[in-house]
């Protein structure tokens, strides 16, 4: 990426203020806001000018990134250093036509695993499928990362759609998270789904043998009782899995980028096979505007242009995701996985080292509870953090609008306020007017200082639809691969996790107390050593 171009735009900048740029063009929101479908992006409260948005779209031709896409859309290993195609889009390809791994079309086999996945889900929550003690009135999906941030989150944000059993999510081997999950519910009426892509993963593995013998132990029937969703199904079969109720899916689906398949499963049960069809709709067709609209216009691809300006040109190290969406609640975790585990790399493709910053940090609330916690420092700290707004301009509950206009007020109040800010004179004149003079005032008034300046981009769509859903996650999906491309880096594998995992597997015998600590630094072998001597 050649950034010098963007560096010396940076400059340029000066004092010039984002509010500068809306006294200079009446028509700046218009310009610089993209839309598709009924989602609008608006990215005008950034200091992007005209001049700043060509240099970046020139680092789109620079990176090849049309290559790249149609590489991807079309089944080429992009996926360079574990060998793999990336092709989560096609599980949501509903009516797309074929799309080849190696020669093969694997639109026939996507389509089948979703058809059974809606019988299965319809048979679940029609009481066809029940467990020992009848229909099922509870389901516990077991999964850890993609395996189940994905379904957490869209289980959240479709609530209103939800006429299924009841969802639970385990991920933690923390055992507290399984027995107060177990605790509330019947083991002859539950029904266990354990994702795992690799069925290997020791937090799912674990827990999944424990919610086994508490079902045994509480009479139900696990081989009526249990599936499965992997892509190892080998293993799932020796877990004693019956095949029937195991749903497969390719080596090219990411665990990030699972949830448009059987790993989504509990979310169909929640809500339908219906909604879920509409959730897949949505990310279709936010790959077919990704797929032909020109840069400019190009949702995803002005998303993560303003994410490079942000990260990589003005040295922002995090951003902050702000859903204005109560159910939006977990969005914010799953978008940590999928931007930070696909672009959290140092590594460029071709092994050299990366000669600028990977991608950021992300975080993030809903608002407005974020407005009473962390937004003091978003406004006055020391930092600067770009923020990313989402509202939708309805919600769900028509009895309860006036929450909802409160909602949408204070979303757009804080971009405001963080672009708008408040001068030392306009503080000075509060104070006056509250009664203080002299050094006071001047004490005062400083505390009460907003530089502004703070860049925002608002995300708004109608009304959190399973298809809008489907839109906003897709829309993030393709922003962490064009972010990837112009880094030059592999955004589908994700070594960094390795490490722990192995030092852990490690760590086992001697946290048992089988094996001593020689050989580990004293940090850790002093920690053993306290968790042993305090263990009851
Ligand atoms: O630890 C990282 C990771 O491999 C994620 O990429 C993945 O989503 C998660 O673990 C769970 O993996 P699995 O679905 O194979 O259990």
């Amino acid at each position: 990426m050649q950034l010098d171009q963007l560096k010396s735009l940076a400059k340029l900048i000066g004092d010039r203020r984002i509010l500068d740029l809306f006294h200079a063009d009446s028509n700046r929101a218009e310009g610089f806001s993209t839309s598709s479908g009924d989602l609008l992006f608006d990215y005008s409260k950034t200091q992007i000018n005209d001049d700043i948005r060509s240099a970046l779209i020139q680092l789109c031709d620079q990176a090849k990134l049309a290559d790249r896409r149609t590489a991807m859309f079309a089944g080429q290993k992009i996926n360079e250093t574990e060998g793999r195609a990336v092709l989560h889009t096609a599980l949501r390809n509903l009516d797309g036509g074929p799309v080849e791994v190696d020669g093969q079309d694997v639109m026939p086999d996507v389509l089948e695993t979703l058809q059974r996945m809606r019988v299965f889900a319809e048979e679940v929550r029609g009481g066809a499928i029940k467990g020992a003690g009848g229909s099922f009135t509870d389901v516990v999906n077991i999964g850890i990362g993609g395996s189940d941030l994905g379904p957490v989150m869209a289980t959240h944000a479709l609530a209103p759609y939800h006429d299924g059993p009841k969802l639970h999510y385990v991920s933690n081997v923390d055992g507290a998270h399984i027995a107060d999950t177990l605790r509330m519910l019947d083991p002859t009426r539950t029904l266990v789904i354990v994702a795992s892509k690799t069925f290997t993963t020791i937090e799912t593995m674990t827990n999944a043998r424990t919610a086994r013998a508490w079902m045994v132990d509480g009479g139900g029937d696990p081989s009526q009782q249990f599936a499965a969703v992997s892509s190892a199904v080998d293993k799932t079969a020796a877990f004693g899995i019956p095949e029937e109720r195991v749903f497969g899916f390719a080596d090219w689906v990411g665990g990030r980028y699972s949830v448009w398949g059987p790993v989504g499963l509990p979310v169909m049960i929640a809500v339908g096979s219906n909604a879920f069809d509409a959730f897949l709709r949505g990310g279709q067709a936010m790959d077919l505007h990704f797929r032909s609209a020109k840069w400019v216009k190009n949702m995803p691809v002005m998303l993560a242009l303003v994410g490079v300006w942000h990260r990589q040109v003005l040295g922002y190290a995090s951003r902050a995701v702000l859903p204005y969406d109560q159910r939006l609640l977990r969005l914010p975790a799953y978008f940590q996985q999928l931007e930070m585990e696909s672009n959290g790399k140092s590594v460029a493709m071709d092994g050299s080292a990366l000669a600028m910053p990977s991608g950021p940090v992300v975080w993030g609330e809903p608002g407005t509870n974020g407005q009473h916690a962390f937004y003091q420092l978003i406004h006055q700290g020391t930092d600067v953090i770009p923020c990313e707004f989402m509202v939708a301009a309805n919600g769900h509950e028509p009895e309860l609008a006036h929450h909802h206009r409160l909602l949408l007020a204070n979303c757009l109040a804080q971009s405001e306020a963080l672009m708008q800010g408040r001068s030392l004179d306009e503080a000075r004149a509060r104070m006056v007017d509250k009664g203080l003079t002299g050094e006071e005032l001047e004490r005062q008034a400083r505390h009460r200082v907003f530089s502004g300046d703070r860049p925002s981009t608002t995300l708004i769509y109608p009304q959190l639809t399973p298809y809008v859903l489907g839109q906003i996650i897709a829309l993030y999906e393709h922003r962490v691969f064009v972010e990837g491309v112009l880094l030059g880096i592999n955004s589908f594998d994700q070594w960094g996790v390795e490490l722990g995992k192995e030092l852990a597997t490690s760590l086992g015998p001697i946290v048992d107390g089988e094996v001593n600590t020689e050989g580990k630094d004293g940090s850790t072998a002093g920690l053993v050593e306290y968790a042993l001597r305090h263990r009851g």
